[in-house]
């Protein structure tokens, strides 16, 4: 690692950082890669870690979750990093300046983050100025609807009308907690509405310019017996993956009570089973056919190559990040490639997917 601090300085940073407002040590953080102050992977990452998906070469299968670089400020520094991709957004068409208050809460005890910020972005038009300027590496673009919006699938089509040019892949969030009625849209009836009107600015797209693959991300909280209908309209409308999820609204095994009494959506350690499941879930309902990005308390190694025998393809994490720094992205690589080498195997694909049945198996929660 390499950069203008090495990684001891960085983690010292990073212990004052956790000791400030959550929001205010986020801006601080987005401001230190900006200025390129993070630690630097010097060697390219194993051949072993690497996959194509959806026609994209990715170095290796752990991203940045969308959130983190909700205006597509850094996703270069995240590539540094040594992450294999970056999310950026969620992008709305209009820039809009999310809920009021103190939004995001952070408890060390649960190891876990809950935010109500609400879509906080600047707009997808500053968006894609930063994103022409370009970058070597995956950058997905995330995007979503406005808070005042009268027309939610027509926010969608712009967002893939102004953006397509520059997303590497597309996520459609329709599982925020934080946008009142926004998770609505991922009933079939909503869904299948949703993905007609986005494939055909696709197709439009497609005629001048480029046509990104489209991943759908869901909430956690869907009931079980609701998900076979949704695949069943994701697969309908031809949909390249699904990004599996976003945060949840439960608050079970919370131990922080002042914490789990906080409205909006909870992340980290608390939502990795929880996640996990659904994902293997979903899975298992498209009999492995579609590529899945598995996200929801990602925080070791462990956890990572959980997510991948759970049935993703690609792994993303943010709040695991929160916690334990930016070397957590080594960390993790290291350790795929020990449990590739434990197996005798040296393709990523032997993972996948390996123990989806035995999480299928755990009781709901
Ligand atoms: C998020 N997440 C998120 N997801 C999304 O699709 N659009 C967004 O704008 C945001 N914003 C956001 C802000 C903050 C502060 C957090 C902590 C999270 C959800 C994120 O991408 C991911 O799905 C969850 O956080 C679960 O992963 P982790 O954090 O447990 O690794």
């Amino acid at each position: 690692m390499k950069g203008l601090f090495g990684p001891t300085a960085f983690r010292l940073g990073q212990s004052v950082l956790r000791t400030m407002d959550p929001e205010a040590a986020h801006g601080l953080t987005i401001r230190a890669l900006q200025l390129g102050l993070h630690p630097k992977q010097e060697e390219p990452d194993d051949p072993r870690l690497a996959q194509t998906v959806w026609g994209l070469d990715f170095p290796n299968p752990i991203g940045m979750a969308a959130g983190f670089d909700k205006n597509a400020e850094v996703p270069k520094a995240l590539l540094e990093i040594g992450f294999g991709f970056a999310e950026v957004g969620t992008l709305t068409p209009k820039p809009q300046p999310g809920n009021p208050g103190k939004r995001i809460f952070r408890s060390e005890l649960d190891q876990a983050v809950i935010n109500r910020l609400g879509f906080n972005n600047e707009g997808q038009a500053a968006a894609l100025e930063r994103l022409r300027s370009g970058c070597s590496g995956v950058v997905g673009v995330n995007i979503g609807a406005n808070k005042d919006s009268d027309d939610r699938i027509a926010d969608y089509v712009r967002g893939i009308e102004s953006l397509s040019d520059v997303a590497g892949y597309f996520t459609v969030n329709i599982s925020s907690p934080n946008t009142p009625g926004l998770r609505d849209l991922q009933t079939p009836e909503a869904l299948a509405k949703l993905l007609a009107a986005i494939n055909g600015a696709r197709r439009e797209s497609a005629k001048t310019g480029r046509m990104p693959p489209l991943l759908v991300k869901l909430a956690p909280d869907i009931p079980r017996h609701d998900l076979g209908a949704i695949v069943k309209t994701c697969r309908e409308a031809g949909i390249d993956g699904m990004v599996i999820s976003n945060t949840t609204l439960a608050r079970d095994g919370l131990r922080d009570a002042d914490f789990a009494k906080e409205q909006g959506g909870l992340s980290g350690r608390p939502l990795f089973e929880r996640a996990t499941r659904m994902l293997a879930d979903i899975y298992l309902l498209t009999k492995g056919e579609l590529p899945l990005i598995g996200v929801g308390g990602v925080h070791s190694g462990e956890t990572a190559i959980a997510k991948l025998e759970a049935g993703a393809s690609l792994v993303q994490l943010y709040t695991g990040m929160v916690f334990e720094g930016p070397g957590l992205v080594g960390e993790i690589k290291q350790a795929i490639l020990d449990r590739l080498e434990q197996r005798g195997e040296s393709d990523l694909k032997a993972l996948i997917g390996s123990g989806a049945a035995e999480w299928a198996e755990q009781p709901p929660l």
